[in-house]
């Protein structure tokens, strides 16, 4: 655990510890303690201290290979970093309050311990680059973390949907018995939609991947700095172009947030099907108990309680991406301290999409399908409707007569209280003489299926082809 930051001591006789020493002899008193707490990141963005050591190492040794620095400037700097480092995994760093952020707290540190080197470290930079840097070499780390979370979510949805191809469930439209599908191909939906996920993902960290430092506080800097080299370094693939845009640019956790925000969307609504499955009036499936709680007065009740809280979460997830929209769209050029605002919201964004889709992976490869409740459903609203239409029209029927025919079928069906496929025969062939006894293969929810051979229907030939597609793509490297 690493310690809380330190509150303000007015009377610290701590030069470091004095803000109006951090800055200048410009200011002829000491900040605020309110102001200090106001101002004041360290207590979030402390989580930046190893991307922003990074970035500090490879600038130290840029000014050294360009001559700002010394050899031995960059020796003192590296030795006073590795210090760092391990006094921060060890967390025995102490986090000032009074020196406001991350990066102010890692500088005066390696002043501390290594002297004017440390003093040298901040040449041909600003705070304004570097928080830049910062936050997209983070997020750039975090990225690359999410995205086999991602992809685990798909594999378990398709080796799921691997053992139902032949499971038939209705279709909805309206949550209205529409057609029947079967439970692969409705499962195989929502990983096309975390494969677009993904895909949004990669395309971010593209973005992400640019370096500002060299920007400096916004106009760039007249020392001979090769920014290429800091980005190669820093595995970056290119470096900002434009100075301005470099330090007030915060697309790429826009972006990030959205590609965020849609992925909790589709998450959300797995899991509203996977809480109205579960209850009584549907009971297609079952959830494993391990991820259900029960009720502290109704000793019969299990509720999906994680389903509900990711449709849930993903509402704060929502928000963020709000939270950063707002926060830029009044900002003039360039860096405004408004920026600052960024962290919380990009970091809640990233803890909350990694936990839920792990959470979400594991229970969906847990889920129980009662394939006998599914099948109930699908003939409980004459799902095969459509099929006896096209049956009509195969016989030469017009599709608007045949549609007509159909609908007092099911008339019939309901006076009856059956289901279509129920009706006998002689009452089919009392509505249309074309009607005869294949009929019933139409009729059937599997017939119905594996009529829809086209690509990306829901007949289990096809569905088998996705679940191959998917699985080759989705390969463990
Ligand atoms: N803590 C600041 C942030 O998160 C760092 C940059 C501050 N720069 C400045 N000029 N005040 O944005």
């Amino acid at each position: 655990m690493t310690p809380e930051p330190q509150a303000p001591d007015a009377r610290s006789d701590d030069p470091l510890a004095n803000k109006a020493q951090a800055w200048s002899a410009l200011f002829s008193e000491p900040m605020s303690a309110l102001v200090q707490r106001y101002t004041a990141s360290v207590g979030f963005d402390k989580r930046l201290a190893a991307a922003d050591i990074a970035g500090s190492l490879a600038h130290a040794r840029m000014l050294a290979r360009q001559a700002v620095i010394t050899a031995g400037d960059l020796a003192d700097i590296e030795r006073g970093m590795a210090q760092i480092q391990a006094e921060i995994a060890a967390g025995r760093f102490e986090w000032q309050l009074a020196l406001e952020d991350v990066h102010l707290n890692i500088e005066a540190r390696l002043t501390a311990l290594v002297g004017d080197a440390g003093k040298r470290l901040h040449t041909g930079r600003s705070r304004n680059d570097q928080v830049a840097t910062d936050v997209r070499l983070w997020l750039r780390g975090e990225i690359d973390q999410l995205a086999p979370l991602l992809a685990d979510m798909q594999r378990a949805l398709v080796e799921l949907a691997a053992q139902h191809a032949h499971t038939v469930m209705p279709g909805f439209t309206h949550l209205q018995v529409a057609q029947p599908v079967s439970l692969a191909h409705h499962l195989l939906a929502y990983v096309e939609m975390f494969a677009r996920d993904a895909e949004r993902l990669a395309d971010v960290r593209r973005r992400t991947n640019r370096l500002p430092l060299g920007a400096a506080a916004l106009a760039g800097t007249s020392y001979p700095l090769d920014r290429e080299s800091v980005a190669t370094e820093l595995g970056f693939d290119g470096v900002c172009q434009n100075s301005l845009d470099a330090v007030s640019d915060r697309d790429f956790a826009i972006e990030f947030c959205a590609f965020a925000a849609i992925t909790m969307v589709h998450v959300s609504r797995l899991a509203e099907e996977l809480v109205l499955w579960m209850s009584q009036n549907f009971g297609f499936i079952d959830l494993a108990d391990r991820y259900c709680t029960g009720s502290s007065i109704m000793p019969q009740k299990r509720n999906p309680d994680v389903a509900e809280l990711a449709r849930g979460k993903s509402a704060r997830v929502i928000g963020h991406l709000q939270a950063l929209l707002v926060l830029m769209k009044g900002q003039p050029l360039t860096y405004n301290k408004d920026n600052q605002e960024d962290k919380e919201p990009l970091f809640d964004t990233v803890d909350t999409l990694a936990a839920t889709l792990r959470i979400m992976a594991e229970m969906v490869s847990g889920i129980v399908v009662k394939p006998q409740a599914l099948r109930a459903a699908v003939t409980r609203g004459h799902a095969t409707a459509t099929d006896l239409a096209d049956y009509l029209v195969k016989k030469g029927l017009p599709f608007r007569d045949a549609h007509e025919t159909v609908a007092h079928a099911v008339r019939l069906a309901i006076e009856q209280g059956v289901d279509l496929a129920a009706l006998p025969l002689a009452t089919l062939q009392g509505l249309h003489p074309a009607v005869g006894e294949d009929v019933f293969e139409v009729l059937t929810p599997e017939g119905s299926m594996a009529a829809r051979k086209v690509l990306g229907g829901t007949a289990p030939e096809q569905v088998l082809a996705q679940v191959a597609r998917h699985r080759g793509r989705l390969v463990k490297v």
